[in-house]
Formats: C-alpha cells, structure tokens, sequence
C-alpha cells in the first residue's frame, strides 16, 4: 500500500527551487507539530491514533458492529460534519454508492441536513425492518443530528419499547460530558468516546467511522493497520515526505495565484472522499480571510459539465488527482463483428486502459490550459490503501495549515450560521439578535 506525490504535472508552473524554497518552513510546521507547540495543539490526537488508540473500545466496536449485522437489517448512523462524512466517505469508497444493495444490512445517513422529506424517506425505509442506530455528536448539541435523533428514539422506543430500543441504539459522544453522554447513561445505550483531543474532521478512525465502517461489513484491522503504515512512513521530515511535498505544493501554487484546489478522480467511489476532503480542508485552512478554496470532481463524469471550466475559464485552480491505480474488478471489452458503434479500436482490452487513457489525455490538456496537475498515485480500493490515505491527508492538512500560518484545528466560523438560526427560531437566550435579524429582513 502507499500513496506517492507525482509531481511530473507541475513541470512549468513549480520549479524544484521553489519546493527547495519553502522546505524550511515545511521544517517548521513538522516542529510545531511534532513538538506539540503549534496553534490548536490541544488536538493532536490523531497524530499517533493508529498505534495509540483504546484496544479495549475497538473490540467493544468490533463486537457491537457484529451485534448490529446479527439482529438488525438497518442501521440508522446520525450525525453532521465530523461526525458523519469519514464514516459515510469509507463505506462508499469500499462498497460504492450502490453498497446497501449488495448488504444484508443497509446503512442510512440521517441527521446531517434539516430537510423534513430527507428524514420522512429514511423513516419509510426503516418500516418493517429490524433497526439499530448509532448516533453521534461530540457536543451533543448540534441541531440536525439532536433533531433527527429525537425522532428516531421516539420510533425506536414506540417500536420495541424502551429496553429493546436501548440495545439498539449505541452513542458516540464525549467520555464525559454533554447532552448526549447524560441521555445514554441515564437511557442505558452503550456508548463509544470522541477522543477529547481529536477534532470531528480527524476522527474517522475513532469510534466515529469505525462503527459504522465495521458494521457495513468492512475490516477496521485493515483500515487501521494501513493508517498505521502511513504514519510511520511519513514520521520523518525530509525532502522526500511525500505527503509533506503535497502539503508544499498546494501552498506554493496558492502563492501564486491558484486559489483553488480541485480534487479529481476518474473513479465514481471516490465522491465521498472529496466532500470529507473538502471539510477536512476548507474547515482547517479557510479562516483568518486565507486559505485554498477546496472543490471536487468525478471524471471522466464532470469534464462533460465541469471540463469547459477546467480547460479554459478563470486561471485560478490546479488539479490534485488521485490515480488508483487498480479496479476492485476491471471488464475486458471484447470486439463486435458488426462494429456499428465504431469502438473496435478500444476492444481487447481492459476498461481500466481507457479510463487510464482518458486520465492520461485529461491532465496533459489541463497542463496545456494553464492548470497544474498535482497526481496522488494509490495502489488500491482496499481497506489498508483506504486507511493510508486518511491519514496522509490528515498529516498534510496540518503541515499545510501551519504552512498557510493558521490554526488548522478550530473552526470559529461554523458558529455564525447557528447564531442567526437559532435567533430566527427564537431560542432562548437569543432574543437580541433575534430582533436585529427581523429588523434587517424587513429592512
Ligand atoms: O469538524 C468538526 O468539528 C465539525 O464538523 C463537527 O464534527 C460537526 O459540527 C458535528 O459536531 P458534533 O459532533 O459536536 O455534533
């Protein structure tokens, strides 16, 4: 397994004295992070996770999630942002978006919108079946997965009673404190820690993903050991860190003007991955009126929406491609006698050379057009390549953050949408912003 920096695509637009350039300030967040001195060094826990991690809680998940696949045909994972998008990216880059219907058990995602006829349709898709749920919220406070849980309790507990329904419900949350950790205690759930010192956006190989991820049918051994291989390969600061080069070359095409990174890969399974990269990202490194702007797309899907774009319009992004290198299972394309559609020329071979091809032809035009390709090459779809990976975006992410000079660890500025929310919804507590905003709506 292992993911390695192809930085061939970037000929032209960084020479290797710019990378030569910024090393010393590479050397220097790899300091900050290693020494635990930088900004938001409360939230290092997921530097050393995938050694240091409670052995006896991921059997307890191990055993849970075997629980979960024996007596229930649907499992209800709830939760937002952090809390939701690993463990959701995992399942469906491991069993593609089409995963519950190839699964005994079907996991459904509620909780991470407000939108009644999304949660109606989850509520529909659990009649008649056997249900468990795991909710997860590290305060225990946020609105959409506090609301959608208040609604699955009441149908859990309408449905089997208040025991049978606490056997089935399992709480990730604080080891403490919180909304959420007082109800599963006084409730009877059994319950999984948020680490204390790691973020939402870090935690998908806490009890956060790893659940759910076990329970989809999927080996967290793997995912863990594959993260574990990372994190030794990438421990050390030299010129070769390969996630270290990533992190420097989105900074050096930053300062130059490319403000946004598009992330591309010519695999449909990967949709998920880029909106966990997305948060992972935009929430770490776009504060303090800074940071790179992080989009995503699937081709050859979106050069047929996105390609115009790409190819020719506003100069501002480079392209980070992640290039797996092997299919789950490729298809041989076999010739027609008849030909009608003219495709013989592509017969006789594997699929994967023409989706190859097509990455091949994509990145060279892209470079033509003016925007720098950056290539992740990764060996597999596995659980180990799959665990490797989330951790060398995590390492990058903070290397680059502190790069950007930001704390890549806090978010201030989820809070002002929720600020406004709970004023227009009069929330106690809120009555002063609340007239302000019906002030400036009516303005
Ligand atoms: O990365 C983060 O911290 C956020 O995305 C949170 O995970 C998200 O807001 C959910 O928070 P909580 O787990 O407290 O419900």
């Amino acid at each position: 397994m292992a993911v390695k920096f192809n930085g061939r695509y970037l000929d032209g637009f960084v020479s290797r004295q710019e990378f030569d350039n910024i090393y010393p300030q590479v050397q220097l967040g790899h300091s900050l992070l290693h020494g635990k001195t930088g900004a938001g060094n409360d939230y290092l826990g997921w530097l050393n996770l995938p050694f240091d991690y409670d052995k006896r809680e991921f059997g307890r998940i191990k055993k849970a999630a075997a629980k979960i696949r024996s007596d229930s045909d649907v499992l209800v994972v709830i939760g937002i942002g952090g809390s939701y998008l690993g463990a959701r990216a995992a399942i469906e880059f491991l069993g593609s978006q089409y995963h519950n219907e190839f699964s005994g058990l079907k996991v459904y995602f509620a909780g991470n919108n407000i939108s009644p006829d999304y949660l109606n349709r989850i509520i529909r898709l659990c009649e008649g079946k056997r249900v468990s749920v795991n909710v997860i919220s590290k305060s225990g406070t946020t609105t959409e997965p506090a609301l959608a849980f208040r609604v699955f309790k009441k149908l859990m507990e309408d449905r089997y009673g208040k025991a049978e329904a606490a056997g089935r419900i399992y709480a990730t949350t604080d080891k403490a404190k919180g909304t959420l950790k007082t109800l599963a205690d006084k409730e009877g759930y059994e319950t999984f820690v948020i680490p204390d010192d790691v973020g939402g956006r870090y935690s998908v190989l806490t009890a956060v993903g790893l659940l759910p991820i076990a329970a989809a049918g999927f080996d967290i051994d793997k995912l863990m050991h594959g993260a574990q291989q990372a994190c030794k390969d990438f421990a050390d600061c030299t010129p070769d860190n390969d996630c270290y080069k990533y992190a420097a070359a989105r900074n050096i095409l930053l300062r130059k003007g490319k403000a946004i990174e598009l992330m591309a890969c010519y695999d449909p399974d990967w949709t998920m991955m880029n909106e966990w990269f997305k948060q992972l990202y935009g929430e770490s490194e776009g504060k303090d009126k800074k940071g790179l702007f992080p989009a995503s797309v699937i081709f050859s899907t979106d050069l047929h929406s996105m390609g115009q774009f790409v190819q020719d319009g506003s100069r501002t992004m480079f392209e980070t491609v992640i290039n797996i290198r092997k299919p789950v299972n490729d298809l041989f394309l076999e010739a027609d006698a008849e030909n009608a559609d003219g495709l013989n020329f592509l017969a006789n071979q594997n699929m994967s050379v023409v989706n190859s091809m097509a990455m091949q032809g994509t990145i060279l035009a892209h470079c033509d057009g003016g925007v720098p390709n950056i290539v992740l090459e990764m060996d597999g779809k596995d659980e180990e390549n799959l665990g490797y990976i989330i951790y060398f975006f995590e390492k990058a992410c903070a290397i680059s953050g502190y790069l950007l000079a930001v704390n890549p660890f806090n978010q201030p500025g989820v809070e002002a949408y929720k600020v406004n929310m709970f004023a227009l919804l009069g929330k106690p507590g809120y009555e002063k912003q609340r007239e302000e905003l019906l002030k400036k709506i009516s303005d």
